[in-house]
């Protein structure tokens, strides 16, 4: 692979503009057998993002600009994204590419060690991402097959989260970034978790998404990657939080097979051989989506949103509560749409975590204003 890098060609761009580069560019690859950069000029900015390998006898020359829309996928190099999230007790890493493929992906839960001590304790978290952090990022990328080297962009959940814990993923991807010259992308959690969908539907923006998940519950409306609006929130605990305590309080870790299940997980196994009529609730209660794994809670809402025309996404269970694969793909989200990478070293070493940061700007009062009535209660059982 030739040695122009990122870095190399944002600072080209600065100083001898756009044609200019495109010029310098098709020169360099008629030098470099096989090397050529393909550009997409979106309003005069270059986007570095097509790098093709192939054939030199392949490229086209058009003017100033270099035509990528006439290569077919085969002919382009897939962009890979090395995810890591340690937002709360997950060390989680993966390597994703462009097309939502997982090449690789390591995770190490604390769960079973926070369930011992009835709860999370920081320093605790914290001393077991810092502990299983390089073991789990070195895993994936051998999972992976590819090195470091191989890695377009490097993304981090950086807010929010557990301050402690998310401290250690994110001085750990900045370094991995400043050391391998990669650029890096700052990742909200929440956002990873409502952007996961896409990586297994195709679904476009705009898209309307309920992220329910031990610390949140939120009713969201997804704009684009870099945009999202609140349109509804939780007044009390986030139903993953309700049931930890209620799991908490009955003691289910004692029960051998939930020894090791979060307290949402045991509720739901539980309730299984449970019977829902014990108790007669005067309204019917939807409760929506890491608690997005609850079967209970799909089946309510599928039953929602056929009765109201809807149609109900969820990303399979494995993807819903934390992992390093959500933060890999919102990375390659944010890398195909350039928006949010960081490429100047300066700014990378300048990143800090977030321990509050909504997800976006918070419409839930102008919602309320507006008195919407419900029309249409949808009966459950
Ligand atoms: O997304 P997540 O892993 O972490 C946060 O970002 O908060 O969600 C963890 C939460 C925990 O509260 C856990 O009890 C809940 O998700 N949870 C579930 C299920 N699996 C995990 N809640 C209900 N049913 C489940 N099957
Ligand atoms: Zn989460």
């Amino acid at each position: 692979m030739a040695a122009l890098t990122w870095t190399k060609l944002r600072s080209f761009h600065r100083y001898f503009g756009h044609s200019t580069l495109l010029k310098a560019c098709f020169q360099y690859s008629q030098k470099h057998e096989h090397f050529c950069i393909l550009s997409k000029c979106n309003d005069g900015f270059i986007q570095p993002v097509n790098v093709f390998y192939k054939r030199r006898s392949t490229v086209r020359y058009d003017g100033f600009s270099l035509e990528s829309r006439n290569y077919t996928s085969a002919l382009r190099k897939r962009q890979l994204v090395l995810g890591i999230e340690t937002s709360c007790d997950d060390t989680g890493a993966s390597v994703v590419d462009d097309q939502g493929a997982v090449l690789g992906e390591a995770l190490n839960t604390q769960q079973k060690i926070h369930l011992m001590h009835g709860g999370i304790i920081p320093p605790v978290a914290c001393r077991l991402h810092a502990e299983n952090i390089e073991e789990v990022v070195d895993t994936c990328l051998k999972r992976s097959g590819i090195s470091l080297e191989e890695i377009d962009a490097i993304a981090t959940t950086v807010k929010p989260g557990l301050p402690l814990s998310l401290a250690v993923g994110t001085e750990y991807g900045k370094q991995l970034a400043l050391n391998a010259r990669k650029p890096f992308i700052p990742i909200h959690h929440m956002e990873a978790h409502a952007l996961t969908v896409r990586m297994v539907e195709q679904i476009e923006f705009p898209f309307l998404v309920l992220l329910v998940s031990g610390g949140h519950s939120l009713l969201v409306l997804a704009h684009s990657v870099d945009r999202w609006s609140i349109i509804g929130q939780t007044v009390d605990d986030a139903p993953g939080e309700a049931l930890d305590k209620g799991a908490r309080r009955l003691k289910l870790r004692n029960i051998p097979e939930c020894s090791s299940m979060s307290g949402g997980q045991a509720i739901e196994h539980l309730a299984k051989e449970g019977n829902p009529r014990a108790y007669d609730f005067p309204t019917p209660h939807v409760l929506s989506g890491g608690v997005a794994c609850n079967n209970y809670i799909r089946s309510a809402l599928q039953k929602l949103c056929e009765a109201t025309g809807y149609q109900l996404l969820c990303p399979p269970p494995r993807l819903c509560t934390d992992n390093g694969i959500m933060i890999a793909w919102n990375g390659m989200e944010r890398w195909k749409a350039q928006s949010g990478v960081i490429y100047d070293e300066e700014a990378i070493k300048n990143i800090n975590i977030q321990a509050k940061c909504p997800i976006g700007v918070d419409l839930t009062e102008d919602v309320r204003s507006l008195g919407i009535k419900i029309q249409k209660w949808v009966k459950f059982r």
